[in-house]
């Protein structure tokens, strides 16, 4: 039976690692994979982790099972994190989940669970993941316009055209902050207007919130979010501790279902106990614990949030540096856009040849559709990516 089974395609990002690793060049530099790193190359474990790390060491007695939504503790401090006091805490369902992408994942067997004949909206372009779970899971995609590739911004009103076909009980993808692969984001009367529109069709938005804090801050970074939360009756948050704690392999995430009251809320959050106990039964524990000892701790907490401005100051560094560095050599505006962006990525605009000259002439690696880390560079690479960028004409 085995022997039936057909080659996958490969995740066009996981795979760009291995061919980033196989290039022998000394100069080459790693702008794929979304993974935070410092200025020397390094992805750090946060301090605050490692002191909770070892703070767990010394007093975690048992590894029994927690719940299968995963601790009540994480879920409340996430809960917090994410929405503030937008939304009355007793609509709020919650579950962990193996990291953003398990929350994701979970977000859309909700979604089939409670409405088989729903269709699920994408942005175009969004995180390649997002279309292949929905296409594995049987689910009808549509897409709808987000980007405009002559100024690089949110094509705004295009977005708003595409949305206005949607159809009641349909879910919307929607990216929380650091739209990925674009950089480009709603600003909060766009997250206004999205959350009227949503509001008025009866559709369901399915908000990936995988960047807090990389962006314009912990708080900023969620303000779309909770108005969209704050104003509908009904909408998926599938929020991710792999980058803001940088705690990437240890799957952390939530999934958390917004209801229109109390009573929903205990059915839905047995829907999400069942959906976890079906695919993996109890969530990983270690990450969340970390997440949930350094929230409720004050001294921890405000430690957290000064490495992760650290983090954030960093990338915005590097996007005004790489902006100036393009101005410069191209003596033109044309990349300002790159300064606009928020979050790790930016997609560039470039075509596929463009995207494989830096890689074959220059031993620069970006995702196919001329996405770029920007934590992948430091103050020594940003001058040979905007020279190489000149050169193949980006
Ligand atoms: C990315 O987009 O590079 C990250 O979200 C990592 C991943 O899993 O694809």
């Amino acid at each position: 039976m085995l022997k039936e089974l057909r080659p996958q395609p490969p995740d066009k990002i996981i795979k760009l690692i291995q061919e980033f690793k196989d290039d022998p060049r000394d100069q080459k530099i790693d702008l794929g994979v979304g993974v935070y790193r410092d200025p020397t190359g390094l992805t750090p474990v946060m301090r605050a982790i490692k002191t909770a790390e070892k703070m767990l060491w010394e007093t975690e007695m048992t590894k029994t099972y927690t719940g299968l939504a995963g601790d009540p503790g994480f879920q409340q401090a996430m809960k917090d994190l994410v929405l503030g006091d937008a939304v009355e805490s007793d609509r709020v369902a919650a579950a962990h989940t193996p990291g953003g992408t398990g929350a994701v994942r979970q977000a859309l067997e909700l979604v089939r669970l409670a409405s088989p004949d729903a269709s699920v909206l994408i942005s175009a372009p969004s995180w390649p993941n997002h279309k292949s779970i929905v296409n594995y899971l049987s689910i009808p995609a549509r897409d709808y316009r987000y980007f405009d590739y002559e100024t690089r911004t949110v094509d705004f009103g295009g977005m708003m055209a595409d949305l206005s076909h949607v159809e009641a009980g349909d879910a919307v993808i929607l990216h929380g902050c650091c739209h990925n692969p674009t950089g480009a984001n709603l600003n909060e009367t766009e997250w206004s207007e999205v959350a009227e529109l949503l509001s008025s069709k009866g559709a369901i938005p399915l908000i990936d919130l995988a960047y807090q804090g990389f962006g314009d801050g912990l708080d900023r970074d969620v303000a779309g979010v909770r108005i969209v939360a704050g104003s509908l009756p009904e909408t998926l948050i599938a929020a991710s501790c792999s980058k803001n704690f940088g705690i990437y392999r240890e799957r952390a995430g939530i999934l958390l279902a917004i209801v229109p009251d109390s009573a929903a809320r205990g059915v839905a959050q047995g829907n999400l106990a069942f959906l976890n106990r079906q695919n993996f039964s109890f969530p990983p524990d270690h990450g969340a614990r970390l997440v949930t000892m350094i929230l409720g701790d004050d001294e921890l907490r405000a430690d957290w949030m000064k490495e992760l401005e650290e983090i954030r100051a960093n990338m915005l560094g590097l996007r005004t540096q790489l902006a100036d560095e393009l101005r410069r050599r191209s003596s033109s505006d044309r990349h300002a856009f790159v300064k606009a962006h928020r979050g790790m990525f930016s997609l560039l605009g470039g075509t596929t040849e463009q995207v494989m000259a830096m890689r074959e002439r220059h031993g620069i690696y970006m995702v196919g559709d001329s996405r770029i880390n920007i934590a992948g560079l430091n103050r020594e690479s940003v001058p040979q990516l905007a020279k190489a960028m000149i050169e193949v004409g980006m």
